[in-house]
């Protein structure tokens, strides 16, 4: 998750420890640096936290001037010594760390274990130190072009050897990686605090483009081997600004990392464009058959992302699913028949309610499936069947990132059960699997369009006491984690409805001026959310719709409208979501609050 490089004439171990623990606020689970040093290329690295790899480099240091490090976020492999970067080939001369996915890793795995080739990790990152020892014929730079034009997925990557002590090699595709320009030094890092204390100066990598770097300068060049030249970026950013990528809180920064959470949760996961494949999840054909139902457990916003999760799941596979919040399902005595399957959903895959929940259903005999964003976490551990979420380190309180990447989990789960169920005709199938990889740009572009408009709605919205969010079927699910968002970090009171029942009692709530944010992205239920929307304008409510492209006739309803791109009816909220947290957000904002860190809430809560 985290990379840092330097080539100079000082000791690297504390550059590049100290490059490491300014990363350290983007959470990992392993640290590890590679030096050259007088006896050749030496490793440390641990599994935990950085003061652990420290630990060691005191009983044994090493000393050079040129090195690699690297904080790892567990993405195929669980967190371990071995699994923890740098990583090398077998004979030890050639060290590597990245960060990304290798999509193809299995298949180069095969190919390169037929060649001979060792591998002591589990990680889709070992490929590449032997492909490059594969391709090594005395120039290390054109190894390393050979190995990545064979590799698939996003990677940033660095690579020191002992073949060619006085450089590092370094290449970006998908994963961002910068190149810092000192004084007979340069520097790598995947983010710009690892070498802000050192420099300013740097060059941005672009996707297809490689740095070498000697203690002299820096040359930069294609992955075709083409020289390029390129301005010198100046930073002038102070470190806070640095970690949080240039925006004002993490949580703003986690909405804006929406497009890549999504892409990676994917990549890997759809072949030829047309069929999903877990490779995580063991649940044969004949099991997914015999499944008599799901029931989903989880907290908070995780709970909201199941919510829309059964919809999918029902819709797509006809197979009937319960959603329970994690802290109750175990006291309700849940109907646990044979052929239960109980998918539980967590970001950090600690929550005790949630592994409580998990382990009471084990209990009465039911399978377990994890979906999560934390490889090696407790949940995943326990569970039978793993379906992560690449969502990477959410450091906010407030969830973004993680839910949404919970939602794409599901949509790649429905599909993947229907396809064992025969419930989805191929034509649709592919239409499905086509809107779905559509989804990342489609968030891309929104964030880019104008979101001004929700910044005014933010400041209409931030000196009231009390609102409302309504919205039928997945609106209405939505609507439940648009409501806690905003709850959270603006501490309004707010409350979500579902649109036709709010006139059944909380009606009475609302007076003249009262906001209502009225969710209606699902074609089917529109007209009947427009009969809800004029029952709260009868009665005074200044009415925010959130709609569809398309369907400006709700301009005649509602004070103000939104729009939101089309896709297919059950992956709306992926996109819908986007503007309703930029909602959250801007409200806290403007009423001062801490965005990031909400008063009373923790992360994770790890107490039932
Ligand atoms: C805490 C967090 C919430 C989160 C919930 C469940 O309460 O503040 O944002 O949704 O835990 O966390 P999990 O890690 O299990 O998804």
């Amino acid at each position: 998750c985290g990379i840092v490089g330097y080539i100079g004439k000082r000791d690297s171990q504390n550059i590049l420890l100290e490059g490491l623990k300014k990363l350290e606020y983007r959470g990992y689970d392993s640290a590890g640096l590679a030096i050259h040093t007088s006896s050749g290329l030496e490793l440390r690295k641990s599994k935990g936290r950085i003061s652990e790899l420290e630990n060691r480099l005191e009983a044994q240091p090493l000393a050079g001037s040129a090195g690699i490090g690297h904080t790892r976020w567990a993405t195929h492999g669980k967190p371990s010594d071995a699994n923890s970067h740098p990583h090398t080939d077998n004979d030890m001369k050639i060290s590597v760390v990245h960060n990304g996915i290798i999509e193809n890793h299995l298949q180069l795995k095969e190919e390169l274990e037929l060649c001979g080739y060792q591998f002591i990790s589990e990680t889709d990152t070992e490929v590449i130190s032997h492909l490059i020892a594969h391709h090594y014929e005395g120039d290390l730079t054109e190894a390393v072009r050979k190995a990545v034009s064979q590799v698939r997925g996003a990677y940033a990557i660095a690579v020191l050897s002992e073949h060619e002590p006085d450089k590092l090699v370094a290449v970006r595709w998908a994963s961002p990686l910068i190149i810092g320009v000192g004084e007979g030094e340069n520097f790598i890092g995947s983010d710009i605090p690892a070498i802000l204390e050192h420099t300013r100066n740097v060059y941005i990598l672009n996707d297809g483009e490689m740095a070498v770097l000697t203690r002299e300068g820096v040359k930069l060049m294609t992955l075709e081997g083409n020289f390029i030249a390129k301005q010198l970026f100046r930073i002038d950013w102070d470190l806070m600004v640095a970690e949080k990528n240039g925006f004002d809180s993490f949580m703003l920064k986690e909405i804006h990392d929406q497009p890549r959470a999504y892409e990676d949760t994917m990549r890997g996961r759809i072949e030829a464009r047309s069929t999903i494949v877990l490779p995580g999840i063991e649940l044969s054909e004949v099991q997914i058959r015999g499944l008599k139902q799901i029931h989903m457990v989880a907290c908070g916003t995780a709970y909201h992302a199941a919510l829309v999760g059964k919809t999918v799941i029902e819709r797509l596979t006809r197979i009937p699913v319960e959603v329970d919040l994690a802290s109750e399902y175990r006291y309700r005595m849940p109907v646990i028949r044979k052929n239960t399957l109980v998918i539980a959903v967590s970001q950090s895959g600690e929550t005790a309610d949630t592994l409580a929940a998990m382990r009471e259903a084990k209990q009465w005999g039911a399978r377990v499936m994890a979906i999560t964003n934390v490889i090696g976490s407790s949940v995943a551990r326990e569970a039978d069947d793993c379906l992560f979420t690449l969502a990477g380190p959410e450091i906010a309180v407030a969830s973004t990132k993680a839910y949404s990447s919970q939602l794409i989990a599901f949509y790649l789960l429905g599909i993947f059960m229907a396809q064992s169920l025969e419930t989805l005709d191929q034509a649709t199938q592919i239409e499905l699997i086509t809107m779905l990889e559509r989804l990342p740009a489609q968030v891309e572009d929104m964030l880019k369009g104008n979101m001004e408009a929700v910044r005014q709605i933010a400041e209409q919205i931030a000196g009231h006491n009390h609102l409302f969010f309504i919205g039928r079927g997945l609106d209405y699910s939505l609507a439940m984690e648009a409501s806690l968002k905003l709850k959270e970090i603006s501490y309004l009171h707010s409350e979500a409805y579902a649109a036709g029942e709010l006139k059944h009692g909380s009606l009475a709530l609302v007076e003249d001026g009262t906001p209502v944010i009225a969710l209606a992205t699902q074609e089917l239920l529109l007209e009947k959310t427009v009969s809800n929307i004029k029952e709260v304008k009868a009665r005074g409510a200044y009415v925010i719709a959130f709609a569809l492209e398309g369907n400006t006739e709700l301009e005649k309803t509602a004070d103000q409208v939104i729009y939101v791109p089309r896709t297919f009816s059950l992956f709306t909220p992926a996109l819908a979501v986007v503007p309703l947290q930029l909602l959250a957000y801007y409200t806290a904002s403007i009423r001062g609050n801490d965005v990031d860190k909400p008063r009373n809430l923790a992360k994770s809560v790890t107490v039932e």
